[in-house]
């Protein structure tokens, strides 16, 4: 019998809106042909799944990978090696690069340097600013663009709205989901006596519960008076996702791995490390967070993958930059919260591939169905490793997480029905191509 398929995953453990179930997975010209008990003899080649689950690909709607203008942490090759050397098929990348992605130009660019130079599948976040607000119909429908992303309170790099006209003017131009960065910035500037030399954990004095807090109860407001959608990134206090419960119509909820994971007990050990932009907060709101995911508030992981060198890190608090790696940790650490009992795959999964689409519209990808692209994040998930620096693609070389044992590991990424990692290494040369939107065909 001529072969009916380029590739078939056999015997895996599907993970998939319908539940778990035993299946093979028949892959042709890059799609999901068919799912089910298929012949060995249709399989242009059987690659062996049995005792490991298949989720659709993990995509990783926030990282930072600092091409064009800072190349010397991360770009953008290296950082989506990281990706799929973690299990992630796609990526949103931010726009606070040097020049910004402010423009179809530069937004162009970047689409350029991408294309089968990255080995995950990419969308770019192109930045809100007062310049470029009359463009914003245009930008956020351009191919590859995520959205529009809005800096509230400032971070690394230049991209700052903090005012509610400011805010008002691109709300009321978005059609799509934009996505914000929510820390008010004027209370960021009144609190920054509160900052210790030397002492990262005064990080999250200064920038505070309250800070965030208002600036998303501001946001919200403004969403409700321009009758906009918004994505609140990185989410780090319990009461913002009290908050946003009760406003669920208007606003989505990322969550990011570092805040389930670390706590304010962490700046001991890992000082600058950890330091990040909204920060690493005390136990309180990291229960808060999962408070959040377990109430279904939460509707995407995002890694907030931000990676600076270790001799940046070196500098003395508050000089060190803001910003840890996390997009190759992802699925590692939360799989380990998965065997620990915190969350289930299931949901893993609906807040990594299914929720992602539904909230951005994503074209034929974020669930295994026939049609649809052939993004598969493999998983053992018994297989006990220690996350470690030496395992680290991206160019800046570290993870807070070194030394971490961890029970659950990506053993294979695959790419629209190509294997981009298997066990621990690049599979094959670099296939990286836009994702494709709802909004946007
Ligand atoms: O800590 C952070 N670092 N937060 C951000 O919002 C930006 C990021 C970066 O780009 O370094």
């Amino acid at each position: 019998m001529a072969a009916t398929f380029d590739v078939v995953f056999g015997g895996g453990t599907i993970v998939n809106a319908d539940g778990e179930h035993s299946a093979d997975l028949g892959i042709r010209d890059e799609r999901i042909q068919a799912i089910g008990s298929l012949p060995k003899e249709a399989a242009g080649e059987w690659i062996d799944c049995r005792g490991l689950h298949i989720l659709p690909g993990v995509i990783d709607t926030q990282v930072h990978f600092r091409e064009p203008g800072a190349i010397h942490k991360e770009d953008l090759e290296t950082g989506s090696r990281a990706a799929v050397m973690g299990g992630v098929t796609a990526v949103f990348e931010m726009p606070n690069t040097t020049p910004p992605t402010t423009s179809a130009e530069a937004l162009a660019d970047k689409v350029r340097r991408a294309t089968h130079r990255m080995h995950c599948d990419f969308a770019f976040w192109v930045g809100g600013t007062r310049e470029n607000v009359e463009e914003i119909a245009e930008l956020e429908r351009l191919p590859a663009s995520a959205g529009v992303k809005v800096f509230m309170g400032s971070s690394t790099g230049s991209l700052l709205v903090e005012d509610d006209a400011g805010l008002g003017r691109i709300l009321a131009r978005t059609r799509r989901r934009a996505a914000f960065h929510a820390e008010d910035e004027q209370r960021l500037n009144e609190r920054k006596p509160l900052r210790v030399k030397g002492d990262p954990s005064s990080h999250p004095a200064w920038r505070d519960e309250a800070a965030a807090l208002e600036a998303t109860t501001r946001l919200v407001r403004l969403a409700r008076e321009h009758r906009a959608r918004v994505h609140v990134l990185h989410v780090s206090t319990r009461d913002e996702m009290e908050f946003l419960a009760t406003h669920k119509d208007v606003a989505s909820v990322e969550a990011t791995p570092h805040h389930l994971t670390l706590s304010a007990a962490d700046y001991g050990h890992l000082g600058t490390k950890i330091q990040m932009n909204p920060p690493v907060r005390d136990a309180r709101h990291r229960d808060g967070c999962w408070w959040g995911i377990a109430q279904g508030i939460v509707d995407v992981l995002g890694s907030d993958h931000a990676p600076h060198t270790l001799e940046e890190k070196a500098r003395t608090y508050p000089e060190s930059p803001s910003g840890m790696p996390g997009v190759q940790t992802l699925v590692p650490v939360m799989l380990d919260h998965i065997n620990a009992g915190r969350l289930r795959l299931q949901r893993f999964m609906d807040l990594t591939s299914a929720g992602p689409a539904r909230l951005f519209g994503i074209a034929a990808k974020g669930r295994i169905a026939v049609g649809y692209d052939a993004d598969l994040t493999i998983v053992d998930l018994k297989r006990r490793q220690t996350i470690s620096d030496d395992w680290i693609a991206s160019r800046c070389g570290w993870t807070p997480y070194h030394g971490r044992e961890v029970v659950g590991w990506p053993v294979g990424t695959v790419l629209r029905g190509v294997r981009a990692m298997w066990e621990g290494k690049l599979a094959a040369p670099a296939r990286g191509e836009p994702v494709r939107f709802l909004e946007t065909l």
